[in-house]
């Protein structure tokens, strides 16, 4: 509330919070990441990873309200203010992107095919459907995946990952975080985007603090560049992008310690972290990261921070299969994972223990996925492969295409309220089916936050 929020802040921590200048403060931004190494999510600690009523959603049952009739959505982000804060536009509306594809389109193969997509809402809970964002062909890409969008000033920046290249014909991994740009203009009638800005590819990786695709072919499984996630760091004003990779170098030449599968050494997901450097967005510069998972996990997907009681909670998306082989009893769910630290550079634990927040109930354990958590710990989350009632996830894609359809969400799942104690965290409240509310943050609120953004 107002109350925790002046106490934590200054009047000279708002002033450099609402005008930070990422030329001038650059160095003063850097300093605290030089000499940084990145926190370490164990073994020891992935063991202790248990499903237990305080993680774990109701099973989902048809019937259940569908976002749009035409695609498939999954991965889902709202548009933000630059603090994080949900925006609310003229006009009243949320907006909310997620990744889409034809529903024609089988959903193993939904991948493939990308692009973002968006909907507006007024109550947060009925979505109106906007359709692609960028023009066909914009995107140096050949598909569009995920990231994060703020606006200021009326001009939205889009981060995204863009996969493989504009134009392929044979599919290819490589990942690029691209930035784009547009005007959102709304009112009463509903939301548009206008005057698209060129897409600029604005970070790739160097192959020392992150793998590049080329490194990640002598042997590593599924590889990583991608999902950005804008982050104001209410502390210092300073503005970073984090995103999901793997660890610089050859895939297997982490050595992983005694008694450990020498396969675990192909394992290597980190949460990455670039700072901005200039003032539109296009310049960042590559940081070590703020958590690796060396033998323990290949994919740490979707990161992203929430800002609570002057703590850093840093949320990823996991799957089963990317967990590194040995651990006992066996490989993490399919789930939501959290890390704490008391600064953006200092040391992250896992929450619970162990780093499992949410997952799904033991008997579908592959029904939702790819957890949001915003700023008020409320969190969203798409249906994915539901009712499967103990089929195995690996024969899905081998069944007849109505089998696969039929049991593929691609629409919102219930949004679920989690409760954040310290360290520990429990889910206490199941909400609507994609319910988005608005949440602020607890950073600084600058003046001309609510302008009217339909100046230009
Ligand atoms: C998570 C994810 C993201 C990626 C997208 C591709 O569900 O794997 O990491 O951007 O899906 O569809």
């Amino acid at each position: 509330n107002q109350l925790t929020i002046f106490r934590t802040f200054t009047n000279k921590d708002i002033e450099r919070f609402c005008n930070y200048n990422p030329v001038k403060d650059f160095n003063r931004c850097l300093s605290e990441h030089i000499n940084a190494v990145p926190s370490n999510w164990t073994r020891e600690q992935a063991e202790m990873i248990r499903i237990t009523p305080e993680n774990t959603t109701n099973v989902i049952n048809e019937p259940f309200p569908r976002i749009s009739p035409d695609v498939w959505i999954w991965d889902m982000w709202p548009l933000t203010e630059k603090d994080g804060s949900i925006a609310v536009l003229p006009g009243g509306w949320r907006v909310l992107f997620a990744l889409t594809a034809p529903k024609s389109v089988l959903p193993g193969k939904r991948h493939d095919v990308a692009r973002i997509g968006y909907f507006y809402s007024r109550n947060g809970v009925d979505w109106i459907e906007g359709g692609t964002v960028f023009p066909e062909g914009a995107s140096p890409g050949s598909r569009e995946w995920a990231g994060s969008a703020f606006v200021e000033n009326g001009r939205v920046n889009f981060f995204y990952t863009a996969t493989g290249r504009r134009g392929e014909t044979q599919l290819t991994f490589e990942q690029r975080i691209v930035l784009a740009t547009a005007n959102v203009v709304s009112n009463l009638d509903g939301v548009i985007f206008t005057n698209f800005g060129p897409h600029r590819v604005i970070l790739e990786p160097e192959g020392v603090l992150y793998q590049t695709l080329q490194q990640s072919q002598g042997g590593g499984i599924i590889y990583a560049f991608r999902d950005p996630f804008f982050f104001k760091d209410p502390a210092t004003g300073c503005e970073y992008l984090l995103f999901e990779g793997n660890i610089g170098g050859l895939p297997g030449e982490i050595n992983c310690g005694p008694g450990v599968p020498p396969e675990a050494s192909l394992y290597t997901g980190n949460i990455g972290i670039a700072l901005l450097r200039n003032n539109n967005y296009t310049e960042w510069q590559l940081l070590p990261a703020l958590l690796q998972a060396p033998c323990v996990n290949q994919q740490t997907e979707r990161p992203h921070m929430v800002v609570s009681g002057g703590r850093y909670y840093l949320f990823t998306d996991s799957h089963r299969f990317t967990f590194a082989p040995g651990l006992m009893p066996g490989p993490g769910p399919d789930g939501l994972y959290g890390f704490v630290a008391s600064r953006l550079r200092g040391n992250y634990v896992p929450l619970n223990g162990s780093g499992l927040v949410v997952t799904n109930p033991p008997q579908e354990p592959f029904q939702a996925y790819s957890w949001l958590v915003l700023p008020d710990f409320t969190v969203l989350s798409f249906i994915d492969n539901f009712n499967l009632q103990g089929i195995p996830i690996e024969e899905v894609g081998l069944l007849p295409p109505e089998f696969q359809f039929a049991h593929f969400g691609g629409t919102l799942a219930p949004t679920l309220q989690l409760e954040v104690l310290g360290t520990r965290t429990r889910i206490v409240n199941e909400l609507a089916f994609g319910l988005m509310t608005v949440s602020e943050t607890e950073s600084p609120k600058c003046p001309n936050k609510h302008l009217d953004r339909n100046k230009d």
